[in-house]
């Protein structure tokens, strides 16, 4: 069964490859990015010791949690969804329309498409099913590992500014975003002005993260001290180093 869906979304993926050049940069960019966040969900539900079919769920859910993306590319040439729709919503009407999920049982489809809708979503609901609150946590935090690999590439990111919505890059940063970090707030994607809030929003990520495996990792793969060092040099963004390593450290 699982290999049919990573069948139809290789399939899914070669259209867009069709359509817009082989190894087209953005639609190559989420493709990767689709099959890290599988890895980085089977890593992490591993550690949480979920049963086969929980991982069998939370591995679909990953594969198709960015499906939206390559619509969204194609249509938008945008992967900002203030300025074209949601790509989990899209995502989920694309799935719908190919009838992609239509052999798993009720049950299992909605726990998909829950964990997918809300994968991007400032904040998590109140869900009463501990199944699909656990799934859409999970598909959150390997979401999450994966785009910080993506965002440690900072010459890619020179070199590709969708992939942080053609900010501009510009010198200096909001203080906001510090306070919002000081706060354990996550800041709104409306308040960046520049790349270097973009690294501060990513920042703030860290509060919100689900297990701690997840905080592990991005310890582990030095995340916060690569984006830390690509802000300005000065004491403010060091403070900053330092408080964070310190949240992530203090197990929760
Ligand atoms: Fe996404």
């Amino acid at each position: 069964m699982l290999k049919n869906l990573k069948e139809w979304f290789s399939n899914y993926v070669a259209k867009f490859y069709r359509l817009l050049g082989e190894r087209h940069y953005n639609i190559r960019l989420k493709e990767q990015h689709t099959y890290k966040v599988c890895q980085e969900a089977i890593e992490l539900g591993k550690t949480l010791k979920l049963t086969n079919q929980e991982l069998y769920l939370a591995e679909i859910s990953a594969l198709f949690h960015d499906v939206g993306r390559f619509m969204q590319w194609y249509k938008y040439k945008t992967f900002q969804d203030s300025k074209s729709e949601n790509h989990a919503l899209l995502g989920l009407k694309e799935l719908e329309k190919h009838q992609v999920l239509f052999s798993l049982s009720q049950k299992e489809q909605r726990l998909i498409c829950t964990a997918i809708q809300y994968h991007n979503v400032f904040k998590i609901p109140e869900m009463e099913d501990p199944q699909a609150k656990l799934l859409t946590q999970i598909l959150r935090d390997a979401d999450k590992l994966d785009i910080l690999r993506v965002f440690m590439d900072y010459n890619k990111i020179k070199q590709e500014p969708s992939l942080e919505w053609d900010l501009p890059q510009t010198p200096g940063y909001s203080k906001e975003i510090i306070s919002d970090l000081y706060q354990k707030r996550i800041s709104s994607h409306e308040n960046l002005k520049n790349g270097n809030d973009f690294k501060l929003m990513l920042l703030c990520w860290v509060f919100d993260i689900n297990f701690a495996y997840t905080r592990e990792q991005i310890l582990k793969r030095g995340f916060i001290q690569k984006i830390c060092k690509s802000l300005p040099q000065c004491k403010e963004i060091q403070e900053i180093e330092e408080y964070l390593l310190q949240y992530l450290r203090v197990p929760v």
